[in-house]
């Protein structure tokens, strides 16, 4: 059913749009799906699941990153001078299915490194961007991190998709 602007209109409660609508026309901007990554203060790997990726600037290369205030991984990435994020191949569904799950140990059996910046580096991304932490800036239940980015690698291979609250594949051509 489509949510038409008139209901848009008449379902506006005084914060804007109504949760449910403005989740369903975010989930109509198709994204790549990927894994941000940061060391903790207890030294240990922490990442999970991002879509709320975009590149921002070229000159100097920056990128950012949103992550939720109740996030487990949220005090991990307030704290650390570098995060990388991964982006996932199409094989890669269930890497993106653990680190957004209560998986008790999302790096466990995984091929990964720390990168040049100290960032946890996934081997078998199909794209890393490493980053230093350039700025954070809360926005409502999220805090924006920004990233400069200092180290990137990327192979050949098909992205993971995220449309619609589902995972996607690029077509075949
Ligand atoms: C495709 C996908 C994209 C997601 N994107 C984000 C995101 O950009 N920011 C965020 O805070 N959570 C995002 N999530 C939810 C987190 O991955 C999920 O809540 C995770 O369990 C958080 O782990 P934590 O509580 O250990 O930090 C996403 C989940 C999925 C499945």
């Amino acid at each position: 059913m489509a949510l038409s602007s008139t209901h848009n209109k008449a379902g506006n409660t005084q914060e804007g749009v109504p949760a449910a609508l403005f989740r369903r026309v975010c989930g109509a901007f198709a994204t790549g799906v990927g894994v941000a990554t940061v060391i903790g203060r207890d030294g240990k790997p922490h990442g999970l699941t991002v879509n709320s990726f975009t590149s921002v600037s070229l000159h100097p290369p920056l990128i950012l990153i949103c992550i939720g205030h109740r996030a487990a991984t949220h005090g991990p990435f307030s704290t650390a001078a570098s995060f990388a994020v991964n982006f996932l191949d199409e094989t890669q569904q269930p890497l993106s299915e653990r680190f957004a799950s209560s998986h008790p140990a999302r790096f466990e059996g995984l091929r990964w490194s720390c990168g040049a910046t100290g960032a946890p580096v996934l081997e078998d991304a199909l794209a890393v961007l490493e980053c230093e932490t350039w700025r954070r800036m809360d926005a409502g239940d999220h805090t924006v991190f920004f990233g400069l980015v200092k180290e990137a690698r990327v192979r050949d291979g098909r992205p993971l998709l995220y449309f619609g609250g589902s995972y996607r594949r690029l077509a075949q051509d």
